[in-house]
């Protein structure tokens, strides 16, 4: 890699066919030739049921995969590698996005608030069930293996942010009484054999995995048992074969959040740990140069500025990110 400037993954709604276009090569060779040395890809669906956002890409069919083979071809022209951010919603969706059928989770309860996608309460979703769990372990695997195949370097396993996977870590979320609820080893079941499975399907040295145990969500919100969840997980992820960990706080205060996750995390990540979230220069070079962090993610800055990494690079300035940058992929 060129530098260890990452860019995170961020959904831009712009893929009405759910397929990649050549707005969307533009979009990501700009950001590659602007200094990233690695790129995040927005969340790519990886089943028609794991859906909850509007306009949002798919990566189900060998179609959906391949029409991201130029964004790929585009970011290897410019110097930059790109893993494929591998997302199911879980109940942060409704019927309206997942074909009519009821969104899945952990639980039967309905996330609260509005759904902003389509201005309706978010749905309510249907518990798994223990037998299920294989088929939704295995759309990631399927996906994982046509991300490579289109020439991805990597896959990106989305675990965090309340999507499926933490709606099985979160024990306010969680109110399951089987194997996959109740005790932090119930609880991290579900993200170790999703895992498991997308090991066993590629190469273990193309697969990070993203989770967010410390965000803000109107307030700073930690995982409960935090520790003992992190002392669980870690671990199991590493004995598995996985090395690469990208530790999210969504748009949190990255000190108040990721950076506590990341300190408690280090003793038992020695593989590549990855995390930041509108660090200063002075901040990310801190945390490489403490060994806390091997790469540093932004988000929003790559976004309000193509070429973000030559100019953090150089010091140059950049512009601030604003909300209606959002209504144009440029
Ligand atoms: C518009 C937008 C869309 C996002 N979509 C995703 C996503 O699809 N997957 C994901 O893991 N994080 C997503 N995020 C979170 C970012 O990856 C990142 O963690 C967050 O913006 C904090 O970094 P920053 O402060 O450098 O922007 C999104 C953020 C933004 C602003």
């Amino acid at each position: 890699m060129k530098n260890r400037i990452v860019m995170s993954a961020m959904t831009r709604n712009f893929s009405p066919d759910h397929v990649a276009t050549e707005k969307t090569v533009n979009y990501y060779e700009a950001r590659a030739a602007g200094g990233a040395a690695l790129i995040l890809t927005e969340g790519i669906i990886v089943h028609s049921t794991a859906d909850g956002y509007v306009d949002v890409p798919h990566i189900q069919t060998t179609e959906q995969a391949q029409s991201w083979r130029p964004v790929v071809d585009a970011v290897h022209r410019a110097g930059a590698k790109i893993f494929c951010q591998l997302w199911h919603c879980g109940r942060i969706s409704h019927s309206d996005f997942t074909g009519g059928v009821p969104p899945v989770s952990s639980t039967n309860q309905a996330a609260a608030g509005m759904n902003r996608q389509n201005g309706k309460p978010f749905g309510t979703p249907r518990a798994l069930g223990a037998e299920e769990m294989p088929d939704i372990y295995s759309m990631f695997a399927h996906s994982a293996r046509l991300a490579l195949d289109a020439g991805f370097d990597g896959v990106q396993v989305h675990m965090g942010h309340g999507y499926l996977v933490d709606q099985f870590f979160d024990a306010r979320v969680n109110d399951r009484t089987d194997r996959y609820g109740g005790t932090v080893e119930n609880r991290c079941r579900f993200a170790l054999e999703l895992l498991e499975c997308v090991l066993a399907a590629v190469p273990k040295e193309k697969v990070m995995v993203r989770i967010s145990p410390s965000r803000d969500m109107g307030g700073i919100y930690d995982w409960p048992d935090l520790e003992e969840m992190i002392g669980h997980l870690l671990p199991a992820f590493r004995g598995m074969g996985l090395r690469m960990l990208d530790i999210s706080c969504a748009a949190a205060d990255y000190f108040a959040t990721s950076g506590r996750v990341v300190r408690m995390a280090r003793p038992l990540w020695p593989s590549c740990l990855i995390g930041g979230a509108s660090l200063t220069r002075a901040q990310a070079e801190g945390e490489v140069e403490s060994g806390l962090l091997d790469l540093v993610t932004w988000g929003r800055s790559f976004i309000a500025n193509p070429d973000f990494g030559a100019r953090l690079a150089d010091g140059r300035p950049v512009k601030e990110f604003d909300r209606a940058m959002l209504a144009d992929l440029i």
